[in-house]
C-alpha cells in the first residue's frame, strides 16, 4: 500500500470559483480578495484580514507595519519552519530564540522575559503543529515590557486556547494557505489583526507603498497614486482568493475528520514504549494541522527511512532552526543551547493527516509505525 503524506481536499465548486475568476475581468486583488478577506475574518473573530501571497510575507510585513527594523531584537522559538525567523532577519532585525515547552513543543512563555534586553520590540510566537501557545501569558510579559505580539498561525487557523483563538490577543496573526495547509490555495496567506492602523499599513506594505490598489485605481474615476512608504509586492490575487472561499465553509468539517484520525493515531500510539506523543492540553481545541510522534533520536532516521520503504510519506517537522548550517555559522548557536527543541527536532516523525486519509491507510500506517519502532535499528 502506498500512503502519500498530502492530499488535498480541492473540490469541483472550488475549481468552478477560479474558472468564474478566470473568465472575468480582474485577476489581481479585487472583489474577490475583499470577500474572502470579509469572510476569514468573521471566521476567526477578528476585525480585518489582509490577504498576501504567503506567510512568509504576512509575518514580514506584521514586523514591519509594527515598526520593527534594524536593530531591533524579536523573541521566537528554534522548533519552527525557518520562515518565522527568516522573517525577522528580512525586517532587518534579529531573531533571539528561547526553549520550548517538553509536552507541546510550544515556546516556553516562562523563559520569554529572561530573553528580553533593551532591544526587544516583539514575541513571535509559533502555535505548533495546530495547538496555540500560552497567549494570556505571553500578552502579558509583551504588555510589561510594550512588546508587540505576532503570532505564527501558519498551523493554527481552527485553534483555539483558554477561549482565545488566533488574532484576539496578539498585534497580529499570520496564516499561511501553502499546498499542504488546512485550506489551501497553493501559495497564499493572510495577516489578521483588531487595529483599523495596522490593516490599513498592511494594505499600503503589500503593495509597494502605494496609496491605491489596481481595482481602485481601475473601478472608479482615475485618480494619481502616491507612493506613501517602502513596500513589497505580496498582494494576494483574484485567483487564489476563489479557491480559498468555499473552503472555509467546509473547515470544521474537515477539521472533525482530522480530529477523529488523530484520535485514532493516539490510541493506537499511546501505551507504546518506543513512542511519545506531544500532548493536546485541556482547554485547548488543536487545529490538528500535524500529528507528529517522536521516537528516540538514535531510531529517528532509521524510522523514517523504513516508514518510506514500506509505502508511508513522512516528513520531519521540524529539526531546530538554531542548529542550521546558516543560523549556526550567522549566530554562533550551539548544539545544547536550546535542549529541549533539540531533542523534539532529533526525535520527531510527522504521519499523514488529511480529511481524505482512508480508515483503512489509517490503519496501515498505524501498523507500518509499531512494527518498525518495535524493531531493532537495521542500519
Ligand atoms: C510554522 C510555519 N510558519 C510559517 C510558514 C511559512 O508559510 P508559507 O509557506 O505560506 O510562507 C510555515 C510553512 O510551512 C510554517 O510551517
Amino acid at each position: 500500500m502506498k500512503v502519500e503524506f498530502y492530499k488535498h481536499s480541492i473540490e469541483q465548486r472550488d475549481i468552478d470559483s477560479v474558472i468564474e475568476v478566470l473568465n472575468s475581468l480582474f485577476l489581481t486583488t479585487g472583489e474577490v480578495v475583499a470577500d474572502f478577506e470579509a469572510r476569514f475574518s468573521r471566521y476567526l473573530g477578528c476585525r480585518y484580514t489582509v490577504g498576501v501571497t504567503s506567510c512568509t510575507a504576512a509575518l514580514h510585513l506584521s514586523l514591519l507595519a509594527c515598526g520593527i527594523g534594524p536593530g531591533d531584537e524579536v523573541i521566537t522559538t528554534p522548533m519552527t519552519f525557518i520562515a518565522s525567523a527568516n522573517a525577522v532577519l528580512y525586517a532587518g532585525a534579529k531573531p533571539v530564540f528561547v526553549d520550548v515547552e517538553r509536552e507541546t513543543g510550544n515556546i516556553n512563555a516562562a523563559l520569554i522575559e529572561g530573553a528580553v534586553t533593551p532591544r526587544t520590540k516583539a514575541v513571535l510566537p509559533v502555535h505548533l503543529y495546530g495547538q496555540m501557545c500560552d497567549m494570556r501569558s505571553i500578552r502579558k510579559i509583551a504588555d510589561k515590557h510594550h512588546l508587540a505580539v505576532i503570532e505564527d498561525s501558519a498551523h493554527a487557523i481552527e485553534a483555539a486556547r483558554d477561549g482565545v483563538k488566533p488574532g484576539q490577543l496578539g498585534d497580529a496573526a499570520c496564516f499561511s494557505f501553502y499546498a499542504t495547509k488546512n485550506i489551501t490555495s497553493g501559495e497564499g496567506g493572510a495577516v489578521v489583526t483588531n487595529s483599523e492602523d495596522m490593516a490599513e499599513k498592511l494594505k499600503k506594505l503589500r503593495l509597494h507603498g502605494m496609496s491605491k490598489g489596481a481595482s481602485d485605481r481601475y473601478s472608479k474615476r482615475y485618480e494619481h497614486w502616491d507612493m506613501e512608504m517602502l513596500g513589497w509586492k505580496y498582494n494576494m490575487s483574484n485567483i487564489q482568493a476563489a479557491l480559498l472561499l468555499n473552503q472555509l465553509e467546509r473547515i470544521e468539517d474537515n477539521w472533525q475528520r482530522r480530529e477523529s484520525i488523530c484520535r485514532t493515531y493516539e490510541d493506537a500510539f499511546e501505551s507504546n514504549p518506543h513512542i511519545s506523543l506531544p500532548e493536546v492540553l485541556p482547554d485547548s481545541k488543536s487545529a490538528r494541522h500535524l500529528f507528529t510522534i517522536q521516537v528516540s533520536p538514535d531510531r529517528r532516521d532509521d524510522v523514517l527511512r523504513q516508514l518510506q520503504e514500506r509505502g508511508v510519506g513522512v516528513a520531519v517537522n521540524f529539526r531546530a532552526v538554531h542548529l542550521l548550517t546558516f543560523y549556526r555559522q550567522t549566530f554562533g548557536y550551539k548544539r545544547g543551547m536550546f535542549a529541549v527543541a533539540e531533542r523534539i527536532g532529533d526525535s520527531t516523525i510527522t504521519l499523514p493527516l488529511y480529511p481524505k486519509l482512508t480508515d483503512e491507510e489509517v490503519r496501515y500506517v498505524t501498523q507500518m509505525v509499531k512494527e518498525v519502532t518495535a524493531e531493532p535499528d537495521r542500519a
